[in-house]
């Protein structure tokens, strides 16, 4: 018998247990495996029913994503049709995930049954396949088409409660062994005289416009992918075409897509972001600190998003701010916030008084002095927090993480206002904090490996995706992003205009242009970095239209306008002839001349100067691994996931043209285009940016 599959009998009923840790994933053999155990229970006269069930934490997560692109042997047998035409009734037992591959099984089984916190879905769509294993001809006739496409389409995970509702599972397991259960269940139906197989049923009446309607709905967020559209061809396929038929098509969809560009650049993102959590600094099984209630000092725009963070998390927090009103009006801000979700129903009413619950606002350091970890969040400025930090060394228990949100300031200098800076490191959340997946850790020069490894656990507790790095200004996101938001501006003044640039990074696949997104956050927040900046380095170019605009008290949308003009309580950027001018004005007083940009140009001059500044921060050790980079950029500022992140996009163009293009520009614009000398040695070798690694 196969090692990750077993076959044991239970009086009537054979159990087939897979058994492939961590998460039973469809590797090597467990294939063969069910295969196997399925034959032979059809084939022992013992047996009159049968259970899949898995080991470990999981049911079945799917087909073994690194098993992808690598080629396959052809497969005479699929398991999940050979499941279906097995003469005695199968259970699918889930508990943990049922996803891909895994659902489609439970699929092929005659019953399934979950315990509540199981959860199933077809998420192939997200690492921009689709769900190859009929999975897109059975769910329609179990569910309708209209539920099956939102599932395939969104590919989220769907609690095991809903999936009850929606027809997927026959039964929850509230109480006892889930393995019992099945057995139980298996006895119950073994003498059913017909099985019910999904491929034989019809599909649900439906309304025929659903497909052309979702098409309309994902058209801007799925362009330059193809993945989502072949999802919805299939199911339309499903609701025209006998099964087998439809069964024969959504391989050959399926086989179209496996080696797409999107595909390679998804299955890199899911890898890349799980290595860029292990860090490097930190070993293996160093114990996290626990962390039962959490503090954050500053009731701002971030206090008020970090605190969200902690009580969406289930993480009681208190709130402190000195200042009565900006503390009133920090927590009438997280009012607002959840209300608005409840509007738009992604919360309900109950969940949002429960989290409210969770967050108290209070008015002195004495009352958080208990709290497991303090994060501050108060005015970007070193003295500033420099203060904040001596009172939280004077009042906070020993053991407490002190961490600091900071976007840029240097970690080591906030750390040295306290006596015990092995307990301080940077926890840079990134705006609005509650909503953004990044928290980028810094490490400073006296963080213990202990105190990174608990600001690791509280990132996933919290839900975000912790990625360390080390010391400097701006450390590895906003650092190797700050060459981007310097070279957006300069393309102004050689011609182009605010609109053209924003087109060309929508059309790459940014949900916002950059410029944009600028007035989003607020013009003064760039400015104030950027003065800091030309103060420290006079070789900083300075960018005097950015710099004319906050003059004009053009602060962005907050100001009614910035890059662009807004009407009054409307987000919709309009061109501004106001800014046009100044533009052509600025150009004209450089001397520099106007010229025509096409769209690819505009993309590589924005990202090739990150890709850049992102190899001298890697040189420097300040990331250690392109895979730190590329996941900041996906989870930090909306890099198109499957473009891979932006080391990974890069190599798409290749590293020797992304050099040549670089030195060129060295030559036209000067020093601020000096190629790194990583990158230099990279395109030397014709290696990878993907494998850039500090010390190579
Ligand atoms: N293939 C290979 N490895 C996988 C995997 C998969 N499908 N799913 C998870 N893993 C690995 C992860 O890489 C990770 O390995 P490391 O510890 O070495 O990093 C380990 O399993 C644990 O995974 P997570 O850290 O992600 O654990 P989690 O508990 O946070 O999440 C999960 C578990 C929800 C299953 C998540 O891993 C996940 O979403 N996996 C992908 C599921 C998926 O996309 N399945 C569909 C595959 S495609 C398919 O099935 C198509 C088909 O048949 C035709």
């Amino acid at each position: 018998m196969s090692e990750v599959v077993h076959f044991t009998r239970q009086g009537p009923v054979g159990i087939i247990t897979v058994d492939y840790p961590p998460v039973n994933a469809l590797g090597p053999g467990v294939r063969e495996g069910i295969l196997e155990a399925v034959d032979r229970g059809v084939a022992d006269t013992q047996v009159r029913a049968m259970v899949l069930i898995g080991a470990g934490r999981s049911f079945i997560a799917g087909a073994d994503i690194r098993g992808f692109g690598k080629g396959r042997p052809t497969v005479t047998r699929r398991t999940h049709d050979v499941l279906e035409a097995s003469p005695k009734p199968v259970v699918a037992a889930i508990h943990g995930y049922a996803l891909g591959g895994g659902l489609e099984n439970a699929l092929g089984c005659h019953y399934r049954i979950a315990v509540p916190g199981a959860r199933v879905g077809l998420p192939e769509v997200l690492i921009g396949i689709l769900p190859g294993g009929g999975g897109t001809q059975r769910l329609p006739r179990l569910i309708g088409p209209e539920a099956a496409l939102e599932m395939i389409v969104s590919g989220r995970h769907v609690p095991a409660p809903e999936a009850l509702e929606l027809g997927i599972l026959d039964e929850l397991v509230e109480g006892g062994e889930l393995r019992d259960a099945a057995v139980a269940f298996a006895m119950r139906v073994m003498d059913e005289p017909v099985l019910p197989r999904i491929s034989e049923r019809g599909i649900p009446d439906h309304d025929p416009g659903i497909f052309d309607a979702i098409r309309r709905r994902i058209a801007r967020r799925a362009r330059n992918q193809k993945a989502p559209w072949h999802c919805i061809r299939c199911v339309e396929i499903a609701c025209s075409t006998p099964f087998e038929d439809g069964i024969r098509q959504e391989r050959a969809l399926f086989e179209e897509l496996e080696n797409s560009e999107e595909a390679k650049a998804l299955r890199y993102a899911f890898f890349s972001e799980r290595e860029a959590q292990r860090s490097p600094h930190v070993s293996r099984g160093t114990p996290a600190r626990p962390v039962a209630a959490a503090a954050v000092v500053g009731a701002g725009t971030m206090g008020g998003g970090i605190a969200m963070t902690c009580a969406d998390a289930g993480l009681p927090v208190k709130i402190m701010d000195k200042d009565p009103e900006t503390l009133a009006r920090g927590m009438e801000r997280i009012g607002k916030t959840y209300a608005a979700s409840v509007e738009r129903g992604s919360l309900d009413a109950a969940g949002m008084a429960a989290r409210l619950a969770l967050i108290e606002p209070v008015d002195s350091y004495d009352a958080i002095a208990g709290a497991d970890v303090a994060i501050e969040a108060v005015f970007e400025e070193t003295g500033v927090k420099r203060e904040v930090f001596e009172t939280l060394d004077r009042v906070m228990k020993p053991g407490a993480l002190l961490l600091t949100n900071t976007s840029a300031l240097d970690i080591d200098e906030i750390a040295a206002a306290t006596g015990r800076p092995e307990d301080v490191a940077g926890a840079h959340f990134f705006s609005p904090a509650n909503v953004m997946k990044l928290l980028e850790i810094v490490r400073g020069e006296r963080t213990s490996e202990e105190v990174l490894a608990s600001v690791q656990a509280l990132a996933k507790r919290l839900a975000k995706v912790g990625v360390v790095c080390g010391n400097c200004d701006g450390f590895v996101a906003n650092r190797s992003r700050a060459p981007f938001n310097t070279e957006m501006v300069l393309l102004l003044e050689e011609g182009a205009l605010p609109e053209q640039v924003d087109k060309a990074m929508v059309e790459f696949g940014y949900p916002m242009g950059p410029f944009a997104v600028g007035d989003l956050a607020g013009l003064d927040i760039g400015y104030a970095g950027r003065k800091r900046r030309e103060a420290a380095d006079p070789a900083v170019r300075p960018l005097p239209i950015a710099d004319a605009l906050v003059g004009m008290g053009r602060l962005g949308m907050k100001t009614g306008a910035g890059w662009y003009r807004y009407e009054a309580g409307s987000r919709t950027p309009h061109p501004d002839p106001e800014v046009a001018a100044l533009i052509r004005r600025v150009s004209d007083e450089s001397g520099a001349g106007r010229r025509d940009f096409d769209d690819e140009e505009i993309v590589q001059r924005l990202l090739f100067s990150s890709v850049n500044e992102a190899c001298r921060i890697i040189e420097e050790g300040i990331a250690r691994r392109a895979v730190e980079v590329d996941t900041m950029w996906l989870y930090g500022f909306g890099f198109p996931r499957y473009r891979g992140g932006l080391m990974y996009w890069a190599d798409t163009v290749g590293v020797r043209e992304v050099y040549g293009r670089i030195a060129a520009w060295h030559q036209r614009y000067g020093e601020r285009w000096a190629p790194s000398p990583l990158l230099r040695r990279l395109a030397e070798r014709g290696a990878p940016l993907t494998e850039a690694m500090t010390d190579m």
